[in-house]
């Protein structure tokens, strides 16, 4: 992975974040629980990802006098989610970005190919005035990923972050590899992939486990 990249990786090291995570790792966390936890975690990490966003200042007249506060600059932030399981991650981002608007992104693996192939694609109107944060618990093989950029990218938003809640080194490399200008937040960077393109040791299917379709 290039230096350049890996400056592109922000590990979120919170204590709030990193006890939640533990706890949605366990393996007899119930579904209940997971969204509970996915939902308090998804604030934790709006919190973190909107930090450098770029802001302006405005006149605010207090009940005393008048001065200057800061607002967020320019048109709403998007959150594009992944089907489906970034979906996990809307209500609790929606709680600190009340104004957001949200894409949807659904993408299928071709079987032939092992492609990713696209069948839905929303977006709001307006796109290249917008700060875009995707949204997919797990940054695995990353094709995804890449596939979601590359589609969002044809929109030319003003800027691309990337969220999940645990990434890999495989999957930073991927997408890295072919999207560097779009930095990572993630809680945690697992030690790989399995055979069957899980994380190790992951917390398991992320969709499954937050709508308990196992
Ligand atoms: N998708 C998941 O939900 N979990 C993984 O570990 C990898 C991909």
């Amino acid at each position: 992975m290039s230096e350049a990249a890996l400056r592109q990786v922000h590990v979120i090291d919170h204590p709030l974040v990193q006890h939640k995570l533990t706890l949605m790792r366990r393996k007899d966390t119930s579904t209940k629980t997971f969204r509970q936890l996915i939902h308090e975690l998804s604030a934790l990490l709006a919190y973190e990802v909107t930090r450098d966003m770029p802001m302006q200042e405005v006149e605010v007249e207090t009940p005393l006098e008048k001065t200057t506060g800061r607002v967020i600059d320019g048109k709403k932030t998007v959150l594009a989610s992944i089907l489906r399981a970034g979906n996990g991650f809307l209500d609790g981002m929606l709680e600190v970005l009340p104004s957001a608007r949200v894409g949807h992104i659904g993408l299928y693996r071709d079987p032939q190919t092992l492609k990713p192939v696209e069948y839905y694609f929303k977006m709001p109107s307006g796109m290249e005035e917008r700060d875009v944060i995707v949204l997919d618990p797990m940054l695995a093989t990353g094709n995804s990923a890449v596939a979601a950029v590359d589609l969002l990218k044809r929109l030319t938003p003003r800027s691309i972050r990337f969220v999940c809640l645990v990434a890999c080194p495989e999957g930073i490399a991927n997408f890295h590899a072919h999207h560097p200008d779009v930095p990572i937040y993630t809680p945690a960077v697992d030690r790989g992939l399995n055979e069957h393109g899980y994380i190790v040791p992951g917390l398991g299917d992320a969709g499954d486990r937050i709508f308990g379709t196992k």
